[in-house]
């Protein structure tokens, strides 16, 4: 096995065994092209993507608004003595760095913005990526409209854009080219849409995802 083979198995058995987190497999996939140096994980959840790649022994910079999650990671880190950071806050109000990290991850977290913010955000995350960095995105497809049985319960306000009262929360809906416009200065190492089953649900049916990983050239 080699050497690189041999650290990430260690760090996804590590993972599955001690927090049954698993990390997204395009990940891992592409985990060759990833140069060594800072990692930023937005909307980062239980930290499946950025404790995998603090267990790598990257820098890593975790942003989230839970509380809970935050700091559950920063426990984490200190018990593991990873050099993970985690931010509490909201993904809008994180400075990013330019030209300052080899992988920007946006896994299941844009959806939840509006247009306007997320412009902001995808402008920041291009102007964060050092060069030879990627830009990692999981999201949710415009068809998913086509079988939601909900809709009537959101507010529409914006194109594909939908406002849950309730939760207090937008949700936005991808067309391909669109999503791939905002990485367009980049180089595209890989695109799907893809439906996934989502058994998690109590009314389980077909999510259809886009993912997307892109590679800063210049
Ligand atoms: C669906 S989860 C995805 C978690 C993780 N990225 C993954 O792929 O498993 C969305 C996460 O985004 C966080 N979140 C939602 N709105 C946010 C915001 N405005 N700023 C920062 N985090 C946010 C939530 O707390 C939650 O942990």
């Amino acid at each position: 096995m080699k050497k690189q083979d041999q650290l990430w198995t260690q760090a996804y058995l590590k993972l599955k065994s001690q927090w049954k987190l698993e990390p997204n497999w395009k990940l891992i996939e592409y985990l060759h092209l990833v140069p060594q140096g800072p990692v930023l994980d937005l909307g980062a959840g239980n930290g499946r993507n950025a404790l995998f790649f603090a267990e790598l022994g990257h820098e890593v910079d975790y942003v989230d608004i839970s509380k809970t999650y935050s700091r559950r990671m920063r426990d984490r880190a200190k018990d593991e003595n990873l050099e993970l950071t985690a931010h509490n806050m909201d993904i809008r109000d994180f400075e990013v760095p330019e030209k300052h990290y080899v992988l920007i991850i946006a896994s299941k977290i844009l959806q939840l913005f509006p247009n306007a913010d997320i412009e902001k955000i995808t402008r920041k995350m291009n102007a964060g990526l050092a060069r030879k960095g990627l830009i990692y995105v999981y999201t949710f497809s415009v068809e998913n409209l086509k079988h939601s049985k909900r809709l009537h319960e959101l507010e529409q306000v914006e194109e594909n854009t939908y406002y849950h009262r309730k939760h207090r929360q937008h949700f936005h809906y991808f067309k391909s080219d669109e999503l791939l416009s905002h990485f367009s200065k980049l180089r595209m190492i890989f695109y799907n849409e893809d439906s996934v089953h989502n058994l998690k649900k109590r009314n389980s049916r077909y999510l259809f995802v886009l993912e997307y990983l892109g590679q800063r050239i210049r």
